[in-house]
């Protein structure tokens, strides 16, 4: 039994059942044991766009440059990315941006990076443009920013509700039999919740914390904020909470740290909390789309020319993308930005926002 699992069954029997979300960071983030903090599996576990095709973070790249330019070239901004994984998106991102010299020079990066392990390789793929490791987003002083998170909002731990008879009960992780870890309910809830129709919710607490930081930011200093991650565009998620090893899923439960943990984004409540703290919300549009729009066919095209000996697989890895049946539909771009600015690239004016 793994040390995590031990120390789960410790907390239980000590201080009762714990929440989805308590239970979920755990697994991801404990410093000794969780996932994250000890042994990301990203290409092992799970595959993220930027592994998959080059062309996602070159594409990004025009995109940030478009946006910096709109933004009236400031002399001075941060590029900041959320949770950067192996650094491959960023990498790609600024290999593309020396054809603009003056962005890559009035850039400052900043990273927030939670895994130690992971800050580690980030700085190896990104050491040349000496970035700066952050915590949270809050730590980063004030000025001018394009921010950038690509599935960062999927790991934000949920807490999940569900109807039992009359009343609202919280889902917990607690012991089965043989003092196995158990999915169960907590006590009803009182006052009852309104929240509609719903038999169900699953909310990420840190979500709307995000957001309003990111908005606050985009507020007084101006830029944009653009998240690429999983989820509906038409609805809140419900009861989304998967575990994935060895590019498989398995039970949440079975061996905690041992896999990533993940649910789907609430792009209505991420683009509703923006609104409400004043700034603009573009999107959730699907991402075959945006990608489509910003150049994926004709950059894998040029890069199919250039690799003959691998042009099926470049160009595979970009259908992969944006195919309607695979990441295109399934994952959302969604962009904010200070109100009054024109409609960043990737989203038509009226048509995807
Ligand atoms: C699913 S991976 C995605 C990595 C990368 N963006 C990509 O697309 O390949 C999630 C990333 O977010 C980081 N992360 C997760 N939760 C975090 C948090 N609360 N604060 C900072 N980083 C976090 C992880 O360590 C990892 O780098």
């Amino acid at each position: 039994m793994s040390e995590l699992k031990r120390r789960l069954q410790r907390a239980i029997r000590h201080d009762g059942p714990m929440s989805v979300a308590a239970f979920m960071a755990m697994c991801l983030h404990d410093r000794e044991h969780g996932y994250y903090a000890t042994r990301p599996g990203l290409g092992r576990d799970f595959t993220t766009a930027p592994e998959i095709s080059q062309v996602f973070g070159e594409l990004l790249g025009g995109w940030a440059i478009h946006e910096w330019q709109a933004m009236g070239s400031p002399a001075q901004f941060d590029l900041i990315e959320l949770g950067p994984g192996r650094g491959a998106m960023m990498a790609d991102m600024l290999r593309t941006a020396r054809m603009a010299p003056d962005f890559l020079s009035a850039m400052q990066l900043r990273l927030v990076e939670a895994s130690h392990a992971l800050r580690a390789v980030q700085l190896e793929a990104l050491g040349a443009h000496s970035p700066t490791h952050h915590a949270g987003l809050e730590e980063i002083p004030p000025g001018p920013a394009i921010i950038i998170a690509n599935e960062f909002l999927d790991c934000l731990p949920v807490r999940q509700f569900v109807v039992d008879g009359d009343k609202w009960r919280e889902r917990q992780v607690g012991f089965g039999d043989n003092e196995e870890l158990a999915f169960g309910l907590g006590p009803p809830l009182e006052p009852m919740m309104e929240i509609g129709a719903a038999d169900a919710v699953e909310l990420a607490a840190g979500l709307e914390a995000v957001v309003e930081v990111v908005a606050g930011r985009l507020k007084a200093n101006g830029g944009r904020a653009l998240f690429i991650d999983y989820g509906p565009g038409d609805a809140h998620p419900t009861d989304t909470l998967r575990a994935f090893k060895a590019g498989a899923q398995v039970d949440p439960l079975a061996e905690p740290g041992a896999c990533d943990m993940t649910a789907d984004v609430d792009f209505l409540t991420l683009r509703s909390t923006a609104e409400a703290a004043g700034v603009v919300a573009f999107g959730p549009a699907p991402q075959g789309g945006f990608l489509m729009s910003l150049g994926a066919a004709q950059r894998a095209e040029q890069l199919a020319r250039a690799n003959p000996a691998t042009a099926d697989q470049i160009i595979a890895a970009v259908e992969k993308l944006v195919s309607p049946d695979d990441m295109g539909e399934r994952f959302k771009v969604l962009c904010l930005a200070p109100d009054g600015a024109p409609a960043p690239a990737g989203f038509a004016v009226g048509g995807m926002s």
